[in-house]
């Protein structure tokens, strides 16, 4: 393949490709797609460049869960209108103009409609086929012609491609799409349909990061808990005990992971494992039995709280977090407070909390009895008011206790204090020796803010 410039196409980033600039939005999917385009292009010489004004290509990926995040990416597309943007006058008269490409989770959702609405970009490369980027740009580069690929293979296999957070800490694939369809979501669409990586690979991954020096490894997938090895047929909880047993390997996480699918051998991961971190992230969406019918997600209130008093009764200190909507359609001021009473029940540690969203194709797309925008804001900031005092409780029963902090840099607020991740994957400053960033180290908390914990090295 070759980024040589050919004659017919005047116009384009004047001669060879070298540069490429990301925006990425959404989950850690995309961050990890990300990543994985850019190793592609790598292999091809290009380098990924700050700023888009120096860009050769630029590349928009992007996501669809919820309309902000959608309409983010519009705006960002707009950005970089060749004919008119500000940004572009200043390459105009260099005549340079870069290929433009958006990928990910709305390519995949809107595909033509994005050339239709602006016409200068010059891809749209959905979830399935970012593999395949470096051929699409050398396409489009010289042929001149916009391209738009959103096949899904029906042979798809998860790459190997861990994404270093920092160099003590992985995220590693371990399934991709979703099969759940909770009526709201269009990852499913967007995603396609779960598939499971081979054991074998993911072990062989995480060997080779921890003789690169990671000590801590993410099991990332829209819902590990359903993972399945395709070949030995080994589960989630297996998964999990086989990696325990990686030498070096000094704490295991995963996220995330679906209610209906949290097995009795998974709470037993959590008793026998100590290296498994006293967290998990379970989404709970709403407190309502109704609702969450409604919502397919396949399991009731009562059944979360007795799961979580399980989990908690094996790992005494286990910090809970979970996602919650507000303003589901039909969603009443009497299921709304059920909501509010699950996340005090629980006692849950930190939440993500959103505004329904109406995603289309999606099967909620349909239901009527929508909530007015007036009420999901007012629901909204309840859910929000309520979390910041149970996180604040959470933290302060931190304190004056010792939790063991994997030290991954100096905090950004003082550069004389180290910071890292408590097991219960809090963020925690403290008084402490620059040589232990990228070890563990015990911290004697002292004082709880409301995003943060604070304390000194012993
Ligand atoms: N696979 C993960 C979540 C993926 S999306 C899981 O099932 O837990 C992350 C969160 O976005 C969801 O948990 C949900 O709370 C929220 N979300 C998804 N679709 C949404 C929509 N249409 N409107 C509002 N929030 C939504
Ligand atoms: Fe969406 Fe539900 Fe799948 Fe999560 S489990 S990605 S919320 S369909
Ligand atoms: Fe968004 Fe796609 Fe992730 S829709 S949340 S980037 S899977």
């Amino acid at each position: 393949m070759s980024f040589e410039k050919s004659k017919n196409v005047e116009g384009k980033s004047g001669g060879r490709l070298k540069s490429v600039y990301f925006r990425t939005f959404g989950c850690q999917m995309n961050v990890h797609d990300t990543e994985r385009m850019l190793g592609v292009l790598k292999k091809e010489g290009i380098v990924a460049v700050d700023s888009p004004s120096d860009a050769d290509i630029i590349i928009i990926n992007t996501c669809s869960v919820r309309e902000k995040p959608e309409e983010k990416t519009y705006s960002e597309i707009g950005r970089y209108n060749f004919g008119n943007s500000k940004y572009n006058s200043h390459l105009r008269k260099k005549g340079k103009r870069p290929i433009i490409a958006v990928t990910g989770c709305v390519a995949q959702q809107r595909g033509d409609e994005i050339l239709k609405r602006f016409p200068y970009v010059d891809l749209v490369v959905g979830t399935q086929n970012i593999g395949q980027i470096s051929e699409l740009v050398s396409e489009t580069f010289l042929t001149g012609r916009p391209i738009v690929k959103t096949e899904f293979p029906n042979n798809l296999q998860i790459e190997s491609f861990p994404r270093k957070q920092n160099i003590y800490t992985s995220f590693v694939t371990i399934t991709q799409g979703c099969n759940n369809f909770c009526s709201y979501c269009i990852v499913p669409y967007v995603r396609g349909r779960e598939i499971s990586r081979p054991i074998d690979d993911i072990l062989n991954e995480i060997e080779t990061l921890i003789e690169g020096g990671i000590v801590e490894i993410t099991l990332l997938g829209q819902n590990v808990n359903s993972y399945h090895d395709p070949n030995e047929g080994i589960d989630f909880p297996e998964l999990i005990r086989q990696v325990s047993t990686i030498d070096g390997i000094y704490r295991i996480r995963f996220v995330t992971s679906h209610p209906k699918d949290l097995s009795h051998e998974l709470i037993s991961c959590f008793r026998d494992i100590e290296k498994l971190s006293s967290h998990i992230h379970l989404p709970i969406q709403s407190g309502s039995d109704r609702i969450l019918e409604s919502m397919n997600r396949g399991y009731k209130r009562a059944e979360y709280i007795e799961m979580i008093a399980r989990l908690r009764s094996v790992r005494t200190d286990l910090s809970v977090t979970t996602d919650i909507i507000v303003g589901f359609p039909g969603e009443s001021v009497s299921d709304f407070e059920d909501t509010l009473s699950v996340m005090e029940e629980v006692e849950v540690d930190n939440s993500f909390s959103f505004k329904y969203s109406q995603r289309p194709g999606t099967a909620a797309a349909n239901f009527d009895d929508v909530v007015s925008l007036e009420d999901k804001s007012e629901r909204l900031e309840k859910v929000q008011d309520l979390q910041r005092r149970l996180t604040m409780k959470s933290n302060n029963n931190n304190v004056n206790s010792t939790y063991d902090v994997l030290a991954t840099g100096q905090s950004a607020k003082d550069p004389k204090e180290i910071t890292g991740r408590s097991d219960q994957n809090k963020i925690v400053n403290f008084k402490g020796e620059e040589n232990t960033i990228g070890s563990v180290v015990p911290v004697k908390i002292k004082k709880a803010h409301n995003n943060s914990l604070w304390g000194e090295a012993i």
